[in-house]
């Protein structure tokens, strides 16, 4: 029977909608990550093992500005050695390979991460296959996606949006009482990023796994039959909430920004962000479901320092 700590801490995470759906907190879960990865990787200090990741900006792209800097942050919260490197928008890729190579034989460094896009001038796919497959800390490396594809969990390094994703889905299962093995799961989109590793993740719980995409021809009718929707297609309230089966749990992965209503204090069109699953609907339907903002999106940092960790583990042969 479960402790009342942990019953706690799950009603914590999982909190009432005032409608049938569950909301899975996922900035909850992902400061609890945060925490057991800080309070591992002070150990592992004391015994002289201090996480190193490092964090490659190209260009002055805002958004990626702003995704680096909170990986940055993160990973000093958590007692990282961090370092960040803001390369100019003109650096060519032999010099990006170079210093790839430096942080793959630094021994100070555990994962290294590439912030995406890179300038089209640069060929992105080389870029992230010189990455070290050990210190591929977003799992983007074909290796680790191999690693994945035959299921060998322990060595993998996954990447962090499903596996973010994956551990909302296995809270949300047991809060309420179901089950992810044997379960219909359906991932709506196959990016290499977020849905063929989310699939094989599935698969590696023993789910049956339907990916489909924008050219499956009935979508509503395969999201219908899932007992499991891990939406990431990148459309805006693409999936209907009258699609989700009664008591489906369903990760929405999308962050998309909309129009809103009126202007903001400078007098610009508010926006506001939604995701690919129409919520309101779907919260009289599914048993448990992420928002957005405030789902999957805080999962991924948290995966990142929690990858790092292991990195940082299995450098040194320990699981
Ligand atoms: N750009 C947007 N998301 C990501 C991510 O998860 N990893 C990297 N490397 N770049 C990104």
């Amino acid at each position: 029977m479960a402790s009342a700590a942990a019953t706690d801490r799950q009603a914590d995470i999982l909190r009432p909608s005032g409608q049938k759906a569950l909301l899975i907190d996922g900035k909850k879960i992902s400061e609890i990550v945060l925490a057991e990865v800080a309070a591992e990787a002070k150990a592992l200090t004391a015994k002289g093992l201090k996480p190193g990741l490092a964090v490659i900006l190209v260009g002055d792209n805002p958004a990626s500005q702003v995704y680096v800097r909170s990986k940055s942050k993160a990973a000093q919260a958590c007692g990282f050695h961090s370092v960040q490197y803001d390369l100019p928008d003109s650096v060519s890729e032999t010099e990006l390979l170079a210093r790839v190579d430096r942080l793959n034989s630094d021994p100070a460094i555990h994962g290294i991460l590439i912030q995406l896009p890179l300038p089209s001038a640069i060929h992105a796919t080389r870029v992230l296959e010189r990455v070290s497959p050990l210190k591929d800390v977003d799992g983007f490396h074909p290796f680790n996606a191999g690693l994945l594809s035959i299921g060998d969990l322990e060595r993998a390094l996954v990447p962090c949006t499903p596996a973010g994703s994956m551990l909302l889905l296995e809270r949300a299962a047991a809060a309420l009482g179901a089950e992810i093995s044997g379960a219909d799961a359906v991932v709506v989109g196959r990016s290499n990023i977020v849905g063929k590793p989310m699939a094989q993740l599935l698969l590696s719980r023993n789910a049956t796994v339907t990916i489909a995409h924008s050219r499956s021809r009935d979508l509503k009718a395969i999201v219908g039959r899932a007992d499991i929707v891990v939406a990431a297609v990148g459309r805006p309230e693409m999936i209907r909430g009258e699609w989700i089966k009664d008591g489906a749990m369903v990760v929405d992965v999308g962050i998309n920004r909309v129009p809103g209503q009126g202007l903001d204090a400078q007098g610009r069109p508010k926006t506001r962000l939604v995701g690919d699953v129409a919520f309101g609907p779907a919260l009289e339907r599914a048993g448990a479901i992420t928002p957005v903002p405030g789902g999957v999106g805080p999962m991924t940092i948290a995966m990142l320092m929690a990858n790092t960790l292991r990195a940082a583990k299995l450098s040194r042969g320990l699981s």
